[in-house]
């Protein structure tokens, strides 16, 4: 099969990664409303087509927290990068390294921030920090980050709860792996999986789990007596970030922003920046979708920090449609991911290249020979259905 879009790499991720794993990537919650709302309101925005400019050198690159990158997207923090080929998050790390793009470490990687840094040296790496019940496990983290030199950490705020996936109940898959016929099968039946990723991992690493979780929490007779300790805080507020603001010398980043309430108060304890996100249509399905928000979110807040965005991106035109609704930088979650299923480094990188291509060709049509051109008279909302 030719791959010449993310859709392309999807199709073929989904064949080959266990269904659960799949569908826990790919799907959203409960009646996945806000995963469609993602893609019908990306959709619905449009372009103004602008001709004969000279668009004959076009200049991708953006400036974000002070770094020039080659274009204006983030990997985003992925729980289960690790798994979606082995060593996954080195993978895509160095594939972000190879397109000149920010690769943001996720507290649950299978593989720790000192190992990715070591790796895929010279990676522009970011942070993700998810807060435990046990806050000094938090602290090391930060500890940890700071001394490889990382500036930026993303704080994710909006999983206050976990997030109700039913047909991973259905099919098996959780993290941690625990065994289950219905999972055992679909493994069987994904043979290059298992023995490429699950088996390789098995007999280098073993079975393959959260890195930056203590020790005790790796084995399986001790997993239970921490399993308090790391349990995601339930009770994490603005008094958390603002303490973590004092902790942390560089820039924070808070994720899940999508009130401009929100946006204000992360200003007002400090915070260098947002990312307005809908978590990918993956956790309260009855969100916003975030390109919506962002521009309120910008007229309140762009002035005095950073405004990041994400969801929903499969095309190099929907990150110039978040650049023209007033975002700074676009992460992109699933993309990089169905790339990496493909053919690890390799399948990042093509994904990569990919994007940045289209956001070239894009730039061309509307007109534009760098971002500095892009703003909002570029775009606008057309509700119909145009067939
Ligand atoms: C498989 C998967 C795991 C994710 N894990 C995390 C995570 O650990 N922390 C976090 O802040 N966001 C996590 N996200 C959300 C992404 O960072 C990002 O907000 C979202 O994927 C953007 O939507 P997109 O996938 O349509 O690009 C995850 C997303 C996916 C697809």
């Amino acid at each position: 099969m030719q791959l010449l879009n993310v859709y392309d790499y999807r199709e073929v991720a989904r064949r080959r990664l266990p269904r659960g794993m799949f569908e826990y990537i790919d799907r959203g919650t409960q009646d996945e409303v806000l995963l469609r709302d993602i893609r019908t309101v990306l959709n619905s925005i449009k372009l103004n087509q602008q001709v004969l400019n000279d668009v004959s050198a076009i200049d991708t690159s953006v400036t974000v927290f002070g770094e020039r990158q080659a274009f204006p997207a983030i990997v985003a923090p992925t729980a289960v990068a690790g798994l979606v080929w082995y060593d996954g998050e080195v993978q895509i790390a160095r594939a972000a390294r190879h397109a000149g793009i920010p690769f943001c470490v996720a507290t649950q990687s299978m593989t720790t921030m000192e190992e990715i840094a070591d790796r895929a040296k010279g990676a522009n790496l970011w942070f993700q920090l998810y807060v435990f019940e046990d806050r000094a496990l938090t602290q090391d983290l930060l500890r940890r980050a700071k001394s490889l030199g990382i500036k930026n950490l993303l704080l994710t705020a909006d999983t206050a709860r976990s997030p109700k996936k039913e047909w991973n109940d259905r099919n098996g898959f959780g993290i941690p792996i625990k065994p289950s016929l219905t999972g055992a099968l679909d493994v069987l039946n994904h043979p290059r999986w298992l023995l490429g990723v699950l088996l390789r991992y098995v007999m280098t690493t073993g079975v393959p789990t959260y890195a930056h979780y203590p020790e005790a929490y790796r084995t399986k007779i001790t997993r239970e007596s921490v399993w308090d300790n790391v349990k995601l805080a339930r009770r994490l507020t603005w008094d958390d970030a603002a303490e973590i603001r004092k902790l942390w010398d560089g820039n924070l980043v808070i994720k899940g922003v999508l009130a401009k309430a929100d946006a204000q108060r992360a200003v007002d304890i400090g915070a260098q920046g947002v990312v307005v996100s809908c978590h990918g249509g993956r956790n309260l399905d009855s969100a916003r979708v975030s390109i919506r928000v962002l521009p309120e979110i910008v007229d309140a807040v762009g002035s005095r920090m950073t405004v990041l965005a994400d969801s929903g991106v499969r095309r190099g035109s929907d990150i110039v449609k978040y650049m023209a609704a007033g975002a700074s930088g676009v992460l992109m979650g699933r993309a990089p991911l169905y790339g990496a299923a493909v053919g690890g480094e390799g399948g990042a990188k093509g994904v990569l290249d990919i994007l940045r291509g289209e956001i070239e060709n894009c730039l061309a049509w509307a007109g534009c020979s760098s971002f500095e051109q892009v703003d909002r008279s570029l775009i606008r909302e057309e509700r119909y259905d145009p067939r």
